[in-house]
């Protein structure tokens, strides 16, 4: 019975994949200023929920059941890179002149929409639909490629108003804006105030935090005791995170293997012991599988 499931399982994993890899061939990049280009229906396969004013894959429904209900924002998130943009990687260092010429784009360009602490909340943002993305938060975890791509070609293909810079920034100007918004998320920089809109709260994180993990011993999927431990470390590996940004940045994008280095980097710093680290990767699991964490 498991079995079979897990068979099933499988099938669907390796058809979904097949049709990805034949979908994201070059075509993908012909035409940026298109709602119904193969991205969309490659992204349709990965869940398409009832959504309105978008025109993504709407004549694809395969998916649907996986994943729960995608917001627009994830399946943007999870969109293929166009080829030309696959693999770039930041090559400007996150130092003080980067920030601060990233400070000064930032503040001229981004914030009106963004907001000033990158939160998705500025004032030309407010009648926006979709959004403005919080990306003080969201380039905490997503790769050099994906942000390049979408802060160059801004939100044409998906219709949404975020701006195309390619015409506007040159690249380096692109990468010292990334670096920027990373260290507003981190909290290396504090937000510059002319636009308004909330900075990250370091404290309404800790609060969510908290109160997902009471959640989870209050549905039996962790004890109080793992409770207390996954915070103590999350704590470590956040402070961590913070100091050593530019280490880690080759795993942005991929927080599974970002974690796995920064609580390797934790045991051998003898922060945490490798039983912790063990204990932690296994409570974060569960979390993750009964949908509490996200
Ligand atoms: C006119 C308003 C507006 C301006 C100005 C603007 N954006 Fe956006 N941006 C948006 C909207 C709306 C979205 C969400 C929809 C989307 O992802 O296409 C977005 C999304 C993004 C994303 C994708 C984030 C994610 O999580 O997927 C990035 C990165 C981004 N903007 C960076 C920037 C940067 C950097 C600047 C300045 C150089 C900027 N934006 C200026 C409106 C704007």
């Amino acid at each position: 019975m498991t079995y079979r499931k897990t068979f099933i399982l499988a099938v669907l994993l390796i058809l979904i994949a097949v049709f990805f890899a034949a979908c994201s061939a070059p075509e993908a990049t012909s035409a940026p200023a298109s709602t119904a280009t193969p991205t969309s229906t490659v992204v349709a396969t990965m869940g398409q929920g009832q959504h309105q004013g978008h025109g993504m894959g709407q004549q694809h429904g395969t998916g649907q059941g996986m994943g729960g209900p995608p917001e627009g924002m994830r399946e943007r998130h999870s969109a293929p890179i166009p080829v030309e943009y696959q693999g770039k990687s930041n090559p400007v260092p996150t130092d003080e002149e980067s920030l601060a010429r990233g400070e000064k784009i930032y503040a001229q360009q981004c914030a009106t929409c963004h907001g000033d602490g990158g939160m998705g909340d500025g004032p030309a943002g407010q009648n926006l639909d979709p959004a403005p993305a919080p990306i003080a938060h969201t380039s905490q975890m997503l790769g050099d490629s994906y942000l390049f791509w979408r802060i160059s070609e801004g939100g044409a293909q998906f219709n949404t108003a975020m701006i195309p810079y390619k015409s506007i920034l040159s690249e380096q100007d692109i990468w010292d804006v990334i670096n920027y918004t990373r260290a507003l998320g981190s909290g290396q920089v504090q937000p510059r105030k002319n636009m308004g809109g909330q900075a990250m709260n370091p404290e309404a994180e800790a609060q969510m935090h908290a109160d997902m993990l009471t959640a989870g011993v209050d549905q039996d999927v962790i004890t109080r005791a793992e409770a207390d431990l996954f915070a103590e470390v999350h704590d470590k590996l956040d402070a961590y995170k913070t100091a050593h940004m530019d280490e880690l940045r080759s795993f942005m994008g991929n927080p599974e293997e970002m974690q796995k280095a920064t609580l390797d980097a934790l045991v051998k710093a003898g922060e945490i012991t490798q039983d912790q680290a063990d204990a932690f990767t296994d409570i974060h699991d569960r979390l993750m599988k009964s949908g509490i964490m996200q």
